[in-house]
């Protein structure tokens, strides 16, 4: 069994990180850690998890100390950058935040709003989308976990941009539940004020935007990318709008994701409109599309807890550690 640790463990990701871990044949938990809880057992705070495990959280200091196999880092933009440089070259390290995913310093700067503490650091970290970066990810010790939004852009777009079918910019309108806000409420994210209502947020500097130019190969290519607040808990719903530069068909569209994710689990093409209620509490993300006179929609949607995030970070674990890709992950969608 691979001993696993999570810094920031009390949040969503890193719970979520728990909930999967708790059903991976090969990884056991063996530290996590809280400021605010530490000292208290996780299934005390967390009485979802009573009787499901002993662990208590630990404070973030006691890190050094803990004889680790992967660590995942599940805390705020900004943190994981103090600790990185002072860990084990040889731990196999899974950061959530977006601190490793933008090799330029300047890009990082103006889209975070911080200075990168070490940007030498970026260059020992791999962009973790699986299904875009399998073989660098299963040799790299070190993981940038994608952003929850740029996850679903990507997967859409990635097939498009790699047979070169996109003519002039693409429009990406994308939806996302509130607990991609984490676990902490503010002004514009808790649950009176974003319940029943949809609103707009950070038009043009979306810290995911350089990520998805980056990913893409091609940062000049334009891309207008404009983020939603939209009233479910879980779910990254994206709508992606563009010109092709060939005529296409239903048929032909069924082809090119058929092709280029034939071969990967999770991700699925659907010949009607995607929906969350399909991908729910699962690793899955569903992509569909249509097409006429020239013009094109791709829509995709994933868990943001799961393919956005911890279930992303696990999927990212087994390849590193070579236990089968799917271990902890094969669980069906929850509905209702
Ligand atoms: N939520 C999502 O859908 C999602 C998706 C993709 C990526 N992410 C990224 O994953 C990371 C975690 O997100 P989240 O949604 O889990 O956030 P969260 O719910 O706010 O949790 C943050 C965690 O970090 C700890 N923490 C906060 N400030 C800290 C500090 N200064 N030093 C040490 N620990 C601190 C908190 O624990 P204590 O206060 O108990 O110490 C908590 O455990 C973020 O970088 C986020 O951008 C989130």
């Amino acid at each position: 069994m691979a001993k696993i640790g999570i810094a920031g463990g009390s949040g969503y990701g890193g719970m979520e990180l728990v909930q999967i871990l708790l059903g991976h044949p090969r990884a056991e938990l063996i530290w996590i850690s809280s400021e605010q809880h530490a000292g208290r057992k996780v299934g005390q705070v967390y009485p979802h998890l009573q009787g499901l495990m002993e662990l208590n959280f630990s404070p973030l200091e006691e890190l050094s100390s803990v004889d680790l196999d992967v660590l995942f880092l599940a805390l705020p933009h900004g943190q994981a950058m103090k600790i990185v440089p002072g860990l084990p070259e040889d731990l196999v390290v899974i950061d959530l935040s977006g601190d490793f995913r933008i090799a330029d310093p300047e890009v990082f700067e103006k889209f975070y709003h911080f200075p990168l503490e070490s940007p030498q650091q970026q260059q020992k970290f791999v962009y973790g989308l699986t299904e875009l970066n399998r073989e660098k990810i299963r040799g790299a010790r070190r993981i940038a976990n994608p952003g929850c939004f740029a996850s679903a852009t990507l997967l859409a777009l990635h097939p498009l941009f790699e047979e070169g079918w996109i003519e002039g910019p693409v429009l990406v309108d994308t939806k996302t539940g509130s607990s991609g806000a984490g676990r902490f409420p503010g002004a514009t994210t808790h649950h009176p004020w974003r319940a029943n209502s949809l609103f707009p947020y950070k038009p043009f500097s979306h810290q995911h935007l350089p990520e998805i130019t980056q990913a893409l190969g091609n940062p000049d290519h334009p891309v207008i990318f404009q983020t939603y607040s939209a009233p479910f808990v879980r779910g990254i719903f994206a709508s992606h709008y563009m010109q092709l530069n060939q005529e296409a068909t239903a048929e032909d569209l069924a082809r090119l994701y058929q092709d280029r994710y034939g071969s990967d689990f999770f991700i699925r093409w659907v010949p009607d409109c995607p929906n969350v209620n399909s991908v729910r509490h699962s690793n899955f993300v569903d992509i569909g599309a249509a097409a006429e006179n020239g013009f094109l929609i791709v829509w995709s949607v994933l868990d943001n807890l799961q393919k956005g995030a911890a279930g992303q970070a696990v999927q990212n674990m087994n390849l590193m550690c070579d236990f089968p890709e799917e271990a902890g992950l094969e669980s069906a969608p929850v509905l209702p």
